[in-house]
């Protein structure tokens, strides 16, 4: 994709996805339906959420206010773990499209391996798989598969996921996976983009928005630090969906179509990497310690 011109990624069955979405993780639900409008308004054409977020209805919600039709908004949502299983996660579609009030999911996704029920995970894609086939929903992927899960959910399974939402941001880029993805066709989505998840905890690894080589080549660009981590993702191929509920971030992080990163630049940022992940482990991932029941419509 050339992203000085274009702003949409094509996923691997043809479907146009925005390359700049709309995450709305951590947002409370009675804020969540004024970021997401606010967002549409700004020109977002896609919101990330998922069930585990218990804020769909409010996506919806916002949606609808905005005036804009069904098919001009792209709408992504996860199935929870406790959703797993072949009919559990039809009925997670059931319960989603309620919530969100929409017919058709343009991408619904897994939210997460569970490495120790692998085989319920399966069953679970093969439901997303059902729904891909009967036209419920227009994409289907994958969130946290680290590359043994992939391979395993590859050699199992007839569709090739269309993305694989992960962390990745300048502290922690995960190579190999973004590798194996792109070696399948299969879109990286980077969550976490901006590195939200380094400084939401107070870690040890600080926060990717104070950066000293970040903030450089930000300067050096006149933009701020979120749109250069931005561009160095989707100069590298990712599509991203930063989450903010501030409306001049929810533009700024909008507007990174106009300027472009050197080689170099983009290696100064890849070599920021610590290996070090800021969100659960996810071949620790079980139904007992994540698990959460999700309500119904
Ligand atoms: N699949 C998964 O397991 C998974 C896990 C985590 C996240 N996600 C998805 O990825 C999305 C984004 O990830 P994230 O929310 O963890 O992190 P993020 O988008 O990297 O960072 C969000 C944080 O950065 C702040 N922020 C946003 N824009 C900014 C800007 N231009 N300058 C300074 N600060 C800014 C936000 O604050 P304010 O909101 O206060 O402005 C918020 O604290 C989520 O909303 C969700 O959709 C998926």
């Amino acid at each position: 994709m050339d992203v000085m011109s274009s702003s949409a990624f094509t996923l691997n069955n043809g479907v146009e996805i925005p390359a700049v979405g709309f995450g709305v993780f951590q947002s409370a639900p009675e804020e969540t339906v004024e970021a997401v409008q606010t967002a549409l308004a700004a020109g977002y054409r896609h919101v990330d959420t998922a069930a585990a977020y218990f804020n769909e209805k409010e996506v919806g919600e916002a949606i609808r206010r905005s005036g804009l039709a069904r098919n001009e908004v792209f709408v992504e949502t996860k199935v929870w773990i406790s959703d797993y299983g072949y009919e559990q996660t039809l009925h997670a579609f059931d319960k989603s499209t309620k919530k969100l009030g929409v017919e058709q999911l343009d991408l619904l996704i897994l939210h997460q391996a569970l490495p120790d029920e692998f085989a319920l995970t399966l069953d679970a894609y093969r439901a997303l798989e059902k729904l891909l086939a009967d036209g419920a929903v227009r994409a289907i992927g994958v969130s946290n598969f680290m590359p043994d899960h992939l391979t395993r959910l590859l050699a199992e399974t007839s569709v090739v996921p269309a993305v694989n939402q992960i962390e990745v941001h300048p502290y922690f880029r995960q190579s190999e996976l973004l590798a194996l993805d792109a070696e399948h066709g299969i879109l990286s989505q980077a969550w976490s983009p901006i590195g939200g998840i380094t400084f939401y905890r107070d870690g040890s690894h600080g926060s990717t928005l104070q950066d000293p080589t970040i903030g450089e080549i930000a300067a050096a660009h006149d933009r701020t630090p979120a749109q250069v981590m931005l561009r160095w993702h989707l100069q590298q191929g990712r599509q991203v969906i930063p989450k903010s509920v501030t409306p001049s971030r929810i533009s700024e992080n909008l507007d990174v179509f106009g300027f472009e990163l050197t080689g170099e630049q983009l290696a100064a940022i890849d070599a920021l990497d610590t290996g070090v992940r800021g969100g659960p482990e996810p071949e620790q991932i079980t139904r007992e310690t994540f698990g959460r029941e999700i309500p119904e419509a």
